[in-house]
């Protein structure tokens, strides 16, 4: 298991609508948390303000945009983010695109995205595909890793087969987590889900978690129980 601090183990998905109401976010979370993730409606909303700023504050942010384009648009998309001292950003892609981004990242970790978490395998189905989820995540991470992608993003529930087939170098970041004994209560979107714990023991490095913290009551007492779990699954 990789040597990451606690503080760092959740990446909050900054998912709302303007850089104010992220920055209000982040004041009520920071004390507990130093890794942030922006997305597309918040990147839409106030393009590299929030990001910047979460930088400036000492944090680690994930720009998850996910690119997906001809290779020298994403090439020439990925050397933009270089000015901004990001940590992960993400692509999908096949073979030549992942090649074009590795090209211009720079100091960012490259994240494939394998398959969405919100996807299951009757989505897969109603594309005309046979493979089974896990297959093609294993597959498209596979390709990420000997392509020379730092990570890829994965459910919890295909992490354990990542690790220990593709072992400990790939870096593997985890979203759909949703808290309590009955994680499919508040699916939300989301299909393929686990428990922040369950990821981090079957091997993910990160948990990506959104509306189970931004949507609390208290942020703050969800934050401590995932954190608690993420500290039992590391011993
Ligand atoms: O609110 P919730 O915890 O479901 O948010 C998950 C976050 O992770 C969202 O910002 C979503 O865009 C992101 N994400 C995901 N599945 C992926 C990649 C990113 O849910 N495969």
């Amino acid at each position: 298991m990789k040597n990451i601090p606690l503080k760092d183990r959740i990446i909050l998905a900054l998912d709302v609508e303007t850089p104010d109401k992220a920055k209000e976010l982040v004041l009520r979370t920071e004390s507990h948390l130093g890794f942030y993730k922006v997305g597309l409606e918040l990147f839409m909303a106030g393009w590299f303000e929030t990001v910047d700023w979460l930088v400036d504050r000492g944090h680690k942010v994930m720009l998850d945009l996910k690119f997906f384009d001809i290779p020298e648009t994403v090439k020439r998309a990925v050397a933009r983010l270089n000015d901004h001292q990001i940590t992960f950003a993400t692509i999908h892609g096949n073979d030549a695109i992942i090649r074009a981004a590795l090209e211009t990242r720079g100091t960012m970790q490259l994240l494939a995205v394998t398959v969405l978490t919100s996807f299951g395998e009757e989505d897969l189905r109603a594309m005309g595909m046979t493979q089974s989820i896990e297959d093609l995540v294993y597959f498209r991470a596979k390709r990420a890793l000997d392509l020379g992608c730092d990570g890829v993003v994965c459910s919890g529930l295909e992490a354990g087969r990542l690790r220990q087939s593709l072992g400990d170098k790939l870096m593997l970041v985890a979203p759909g987590i949703r808290p309590g004994a009955n994680v499919m209560d508040n699916a939300d979107d989301q299909t393929r889900i686990v428990t922040a714990g369950r990821a981090l023991a079957a091997g993910a490095d990160h948990v990506v978690v959104g509306r189970p913290i931004a949507k609390a009551a208290d942020p703050i007492a969800v934050i401590e129980a995932m954190q608690q779990e993420l500290a039992a699954a590391s011993r």
